[in-house]
């Protein structure tokens, strides 16, 4: 039985993509049930309806109090009833609420090496300090800002003349296969946590 996914997105989505060509093949394991955002109009909705998914947008500045926002994107994601809530792009940090239903099982990529440049410009911040790696962390998401637990990491160089557009590219490169590696592995073998340590399989 294939493990059921719920994506949440908020720009270009080229993961979201990635994940939804390898889902097309049975043997993935998983399949996309329906993707959220927290804005309308981007890509990464567009690629979903294209895909003939279910969508649905949990804007913060539609509710008064964050918590508001917090428990109307914690049910819609409940509705689809996910085994996985995968975070491709999401720029949000989740609620108190979310966690509590979905901390055990939700999924985040982000473009460096963690702990290195957590937050929302990981690729600018790599930059700016210089270093000559980087690369990309798939994590599960925690209270903190990317301080969860590392499921999977790869190096990106890198190289002289890089700027933050050049270097995301190439991070993006290494990152969508690993990402899809990675959930494919979840959702197909399961997982065991202990002190951090993340290990794939039961
Ligand atoms: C990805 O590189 C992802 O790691 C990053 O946003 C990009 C989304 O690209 N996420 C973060 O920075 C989260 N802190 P995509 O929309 O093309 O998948």
């Amino acid at each position: 039985m294939s493990a059921r996914l719920v994506v949440l997105v908020s720009g270009a989505g080229t993961n979201l993509q990635a994940l939804l060509d390898a889902c097309a093949d049975p043997a993935y394991g998983a399949k996309v049930v329906a993707v959220g955002a927290d804005r309308p109009a981007i890509e990464g909705l567009a690629r979903a309806r294209r895909a003939g998914l279910p969508t649905f947008v949990a804007q913060v500045t539609d509710h008064p109090e964050r918590s508001g926002w917090d428990a109307a994107l914690t049910e819609a994601v409940a509705e689809h009833e996910p085994d996985l809530v995968v975070l491709a792009g999401f720029m949000k940090i989740l609620g108190a609420r979310f966690l509590d239903r979905f901390g055990d099982r939700t999924v985040n990529t982000h473009p460096a090496l963690l702990p290195a440049f957590p937050g929302a410009h990981a690729v600018r911040e790599a930059l700016a300090y210089g270093v000559r790696v980087t690369g990309c962390t798939v994590h599960f998401v925690d209270g903190g800002v990317d301080t969860g637990p590392v499921i999977a990491q790869r190096a990106v160089p890198v190289l002289d003349g890089d700027d933050e557009e050049t270097l995301h590219m190439r991070i993006k490169e290494v990152e969508n296969p690993l990402f899809v590696e990675t959930v494919g592995r979840l959702a197909r073998e399961g997982w065991t946590l202990s002190d951090r340590r993340v290990r794939i399989g039961r």
